[in-house]
């Protein structure tokens, strides 16, 4: 699966921790969007869609979430726990947010800007695109 879990170089020193994230350094495009999705109500699930084109990196920055993710052929369960590892996600990755703890923030960086005709929200449409894809 196209799917990649990223380790972040973290900077510390007595007075704290810094994690620093460039565009075509440790971060594997150009970083056109950033945003972050925080106060998930417990026992909701996020997400519920696939990108027919971008590429997004997740990192967990604070608490913790699971992540279901299908590329149309097989499943895997990824948790993100730690603000030192980014996880990344390739277009065509269905994916389901869930277990998010109550302090959870999830910051996603992404390769191109908001554009709601790149989501596929029909799980069975997916599946289909993703299999004739290949
Ligand atoms: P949505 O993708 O439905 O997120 P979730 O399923 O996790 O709640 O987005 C929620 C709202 O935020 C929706 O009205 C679209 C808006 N939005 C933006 O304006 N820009 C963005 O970059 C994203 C990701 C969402």
């Amino acid at each position: 699966m196209n799917v990649k879990r990223i380790q972040l170089q973290m900077h510390g020193d007595v007075s704290g921790m810094l994690v620093a994230l460039e565009g075509n350094k440790n971060v594997p495009f150009d970083i056109k969007r950033v945003y972050y999705l925080l106060k998930t109500k417990p026992d909701t699930h996020r997400g519920l869609h696939a990108h027919r084109t971008l590429k997004q990196l997740v990192i967990a920055v604070r608490g913790s979430v699971k992540f279901s993710l299908d590329d149309g052929f097989e499943q895997m369960e990824v948790t993100l726990d730690n603000p030192a590892q980014g996880l990344l996600l390739d277009s065509m990755i269905w994916r389901k947010m869930y277990d998010f703890t109550e302090d959870c923030v999830l910051v996603v960086l992404a390769d191109q800007l908001y554009d709601p005709a790149d989501y596929i929200r029909d799980y069975a449409e997916f599946r289909r695109l993703a299999r004739d894809g290949r």
